[in-house]
């Protein structure tokens, strides 16, 4: 197999927890020269990774889903048939589709998936009253990623050549049934009860706001302008809750049914799994 001299971590990670998942994985592989490339703020620009180079995806679950502006930022990055390490990190419900999906999109940007992952983050929603995975990827998640980074390096070196994995063969997080059907039930009743969801954070304080310029600075569609905090333009938004867990004073905040609802649902933690 071709030799492998660096290793890059490519994420889109709005609060910061698919790239501590990325780079963990990245160290855990011991190769000494690394790059990173944070597809989260613009401005963002073709990468062409060397063919040397071992490419470490990761990227949130959104909806059971890749968010779609992190499949846009992904086409920006081209590989010479790389190998590519696939990480999707989810909140503790659930991550469907989002996995596979990174998956197949690796691959036709050019690199050959050799293994796979999923990590639990602080869910975008978690807040001091209703915390949901608070605190992941914790210290043990970040050993676990390090380990995999080895493991993966390891098979790497011992195979003559490249093997692609098949992803379907993951182990599943473990649902338990009375919480998945509450929440069910509880979406299907917020559904038809059309409650208006907010289309993006409130400022709770105005006059508090110093135009520090850190959440228009985090915001990954640029929705908040500089000198113009107090305004999100909601069209942009993917509300991410980048700006509002970046907010030195705490005043900006995202309301959503959703924060009680998987706090009370998802209470049990679920563990990552990995897959070589
Ligand atoms: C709009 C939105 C949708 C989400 N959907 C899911 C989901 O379907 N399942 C889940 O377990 N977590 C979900 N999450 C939580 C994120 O996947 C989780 O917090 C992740 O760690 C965020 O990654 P980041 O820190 O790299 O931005 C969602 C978060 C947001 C903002």
């Amino acid at each position: 197999m071709k030799t492998i001299t660096e290793v890059c971590s490519i994420f889109f990670s709005p609060t910061h927890t698919s790239k501590k998942v990325a780079n963990a994985v990245a160290k855990g592989t011991g190769i000494t020269k690394t790059i990173q490339h944070n597809l989260t703020i613009p401005p963002i620009s073709p990468i062409y990774l060397a063919s040397g180079t071992l490419a470490v995806f990761a990227v949130p679950v959104y909806g059971g889903h890749i968010p779609s502006i992190a499949t846009e930022r992904i086409k920006t990055v081209k590989g010479k048939q790389n190998p590519a390490i696939v990480i999707a990190v989810y909140g503790n419900r659930d991550y469907e589709d989002a996995l596979k999906e990174l998956a197949v999109l690796v691959r036709q940007q050019g690199f050959i998936v050799i293994a796979a992952a999923t990590f639990i983050g602080e869910h975008s929603y978690s807040n001091a009253k209703y915390p949901i995975s608070k605190d992941r990827p914790n210290k043990k998640d970040l050993r676990i990623a390090e380990i995999f980074g080895k493991k993966v390096f390891d098979k790497m070196i011992m195979s003559e050549r490249i093997h692609e994995i098949d992803i379907t063969q993951i182990k599943r997080p473990k649902q338990p049934i009375w919480s998945t059907l509450r929440f069910v039930a509880k979406v299907i009743q917020l559904r038809h009860a059309k409650k208006t969801i907010q289309k993006a954070p409130s400022i709770l304080n105005v006059s508090a706001c110093t135009h520090c310029g850190a959440c228009a600075k985090s915001c990954p569609t640029q929705a908040i302008a500089l000198g113009e905090e107090q305004v999100t333009d909601p069209t942009l938004c993917i509300r991410c809750c980048a700006c509002v867990k970046v907010c030195p004073q705490h005043i900006r905040i995202y309301e959503t049914p959703f924060s009680k609802l998987l706090s009370t649902c998802y209470s049990k933690e679920k563990e990552p799994q990995i897959l070589i």
